[in-house]
């Protein structure tokens, strides 16, 4: 990266971060990892550190690892410290998300951050999606880019649901926010889900579209877990469903907090996030999707960047570039302690 993008880029980060200063970080307890958190697979391949407070998970030629809430969780704040792995990490896919696939095979609900490696020199991405009772054929991926170098130290990445909301943090920005309408029916997620943390290989997908794939030569790959943070409603895995009756106390807190409230001024960092680093939205995407979603509110600024494939056009030009694309796949769900974990695919080209 040429050093004045870097200066801007640290120019800009300073400028969201201090235009969002009164919401400092969120104001939770931090827990251990076996608190509540159990190995998921790759058992070999995570590493409790003395303090059992940060955990590293692994991803080499034998397998990858990742872990899992021992409870369900209905609303609240799920959260970590990530630092993802250095150097040459194509193909590889660190994700923290949360879903109850396992429990709703045909009508789950989902949300994501995914990070995806990348070449020599080149910048992890971030993918956040939104499933709700089974929309896998309404993929809602948004991808951007970071204002730092996530490899170098670790930062806080948030996922807020709330019975009327759902917001991504990245650090203290806000990067995405979804509001629930009715309009959006089924498709904003419903019922309790779990907390997972996964490193895997994605070598036919994440990065180019699959053009470049995991090199065992860089690994192992290994990324820390740290600062956990799970604050909602939690219910055991065998506890009788529906869950907004037993959570109506914590839901009241949990809507009021401070991270489940969209102030202007953090509405207007994350405006300012999405015009600097986000590079594709499902919400511009034309072609795979004809008519707009009821929940993407068309910024006409934010807009005006992205191609019909909703992929962000790189240089101005007389002639937008046209993205090869294929359509999204939803892969087969491998069942929970598999290796691998199912994602959408969407094509990418030109990366940076
Ligand atoms: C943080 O939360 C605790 C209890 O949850 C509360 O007593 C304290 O006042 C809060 N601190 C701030 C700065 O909001
Ligand atoms: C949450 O949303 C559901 C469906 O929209 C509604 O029936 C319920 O009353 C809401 N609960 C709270 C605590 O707002
Ligand atoms: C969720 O999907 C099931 C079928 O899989 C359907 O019966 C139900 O009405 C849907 N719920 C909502 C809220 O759309």
């Amino acid at each position: 990266m040429a050093i004045s993008t870097l200066m801007l880029t640290s120019l800009f980060s300073f400028a969201v971060a201090s235009a969002i200063a009164d919401a400092a970080t969120f104001n939770v307890t931090e827990m251990a990892f076996d608190d509540e958190y159990l190995p998921l697979f790759g058992e070999r391949n995570l590493l409790r550190s003395a303090d059992g407070r940060t955990v590293k998970i692994l991803l080499n030629q034998h397998s990858g690892s990742g872990f899992i809430s021992s409870n369900l969780y209905y609303h609240g704040l799920f959260s970590a410290s990530i630092k993802l792995p250095s150097a040459y990490t194509a193909g590889v896919v660190v994700a923290f998300y949360m879903s109850n696939g396992d429990i709703f095979e045909k009508n789950h609900d989902e949300l994501d951050f995914e990070f995806l490696g990348n070449l020599w020199g080149r910048e992890w991405k971030v993918q956040t999606n939104v499933y709700g009772n089974g929309s896998t054929s309404r993929g809602r991926e948004e991808r951007y880019r970071l204002p730092f170098d996530p490899t170098a130290e670790a930062h806080r990445y948030s996922i807020v649901w709330t019975n009327t909301t759902i917001i991504f943090y990245v650090d203290e920005i806000p990067i995405r926010e979804v509001v629930r309408s009715s309009a959006m029916g089924g498709d904003y997620p419903s019922k309790p889900m779990l907390i997972y943390a996964t490193i895997w290989d994605g070598s036919n997908w994440a990065t180019s579209g699959g053009k470049h794939k995991v090199d065992y030569k860089y690994a192992p790959f290994a990324s820390d877990f740290s600062e956990l943070i799970l604050k909602g409603c939690r219910l055991d895995p065998i506890q009788e469903l529906p869950a907004h009756a037993q959570c109506h106390e914590q839901e009241l807190d949990i809507a009021v907090a401070d991270y489940s409230v969209m102030t202007e001024q953090k509405q207007k960092a994350m405006m300012q996030f999405r015009r600097e680093y986000m590079i594709y939205s499902f919400c511009y995407d034309e072609l795979r999707y004809p008519s707009i979603f009821p929940d993407c509110k068309i910024e006409e600024e934010e807009k005006e960047k992205f191609g019909r494939t909703g992929h962000v056009m790189r240089r101005p030009s007389s002639k937008p570039e046209v993205m090869k694309g294929t359509l999204p796949v939803r892969k087969r769900r491998p069942k929970r302690r598999n290796q691998a974990r199912s994602r959408i695919i969407i094509s990418e080209t030109a990366e940076i």
